[in-house]
């Protein structure tokens, strides 16, 4: 499964991208909000520092204005994509945009229906956002097993991108269920690599390697 951050900040995208497990970025207008810079400017950055995939969102709701915006939006690097809304114009936009060679993220999607409709636009990748699911008491990651079966059936090349992640539960189950890629905050990223009896086992391993009085180096 491909690890893309959830964020618009450029510093921890930086200081996640050092890690080297980190397979691209996404971005919603909420989240370049609050990272306070201008947007080019910021997707430019950030598409300087990761190679893979780097979504960035159309704010236009017609589908000449999508396309406007997406076009302008893909000069900015080649590794944009540029992400959709899950509504009829955004299924005809991410059309036009595939049909122009330009990657696409339909995202704001919370059905497996919806999810199709995107395969059939041709969408690079499709975001269904599992924690807004479990927001309302229904159940997010149970969405993103239907979809792997639906484009199973099918063999459509839509890359399952499991978005709207909250907890590391959510990407172990989303791992599970087959998503393609989960995009992650950049706080439960750092989580997922901690266990205390991986910190109690490597406290121990010291203690007594110390005791022996010896060096590697
Ligand atoms: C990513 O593409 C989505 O915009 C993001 O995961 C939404 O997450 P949220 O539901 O926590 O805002």
């Amino acid at each position: 499964m491909k690890f893309f951050v959830d964020t618009a900040d450029i510093n921890e995208i930086r200081s996640l991208a050092d890690t080297g497990l980190l397979d691209g970025v996404t971005t919603n207008p909420s989240l370049v909000a609050k990272a306070g810079r201008p947007f080019r400017e910021a997707v430019a950055e950030i598409c300087g520092i990761v190679e893979g995939p780097v979504s960035a969102e159309v704010t236009a709701t017609d589908v000449d204005g999508m396309v406007a915006e997406g076009r302008s939006l893909a000069e900015i690097a080649d590794n944009v994509t540029v992400k959709v809304p899950l509504t009829m114009d955004g299924l005809k936009a991410c059309r036009a945009l595939t049909q122009a060679g330009i990657m696409v993220n339909v995202t704001l999607c919370f059905s497996a229906n919806q999810a199709l409709l995107a395969a059939k636009a041709g969408a690079t990748f499709v975001s269904p956002f599992i924690g807004r699911l479990d927001d309302i008491g229904l159940d997010g990651v149970e969405l993103i097993a239907e979809i792997r079966a639906i484009y199973d059936n099918y063999g459509f090349e839509t890359e399952l991108l499991a978005a709207s992640i909250r907890t590391v539960n959510h990407v172990r189950d989303c791992a599970l269920a087959g998503a393609d890629v989960a995009t992650i905050p950049p706080a439960i990223i750092r989580q997922l690599v901690a266990h205390p009896l991986t910190d109690k086992g490597l406290a121990a391993f010291l203690s007594d390697w110390a005791k022996t009085g010896e060096k590697i180096l």
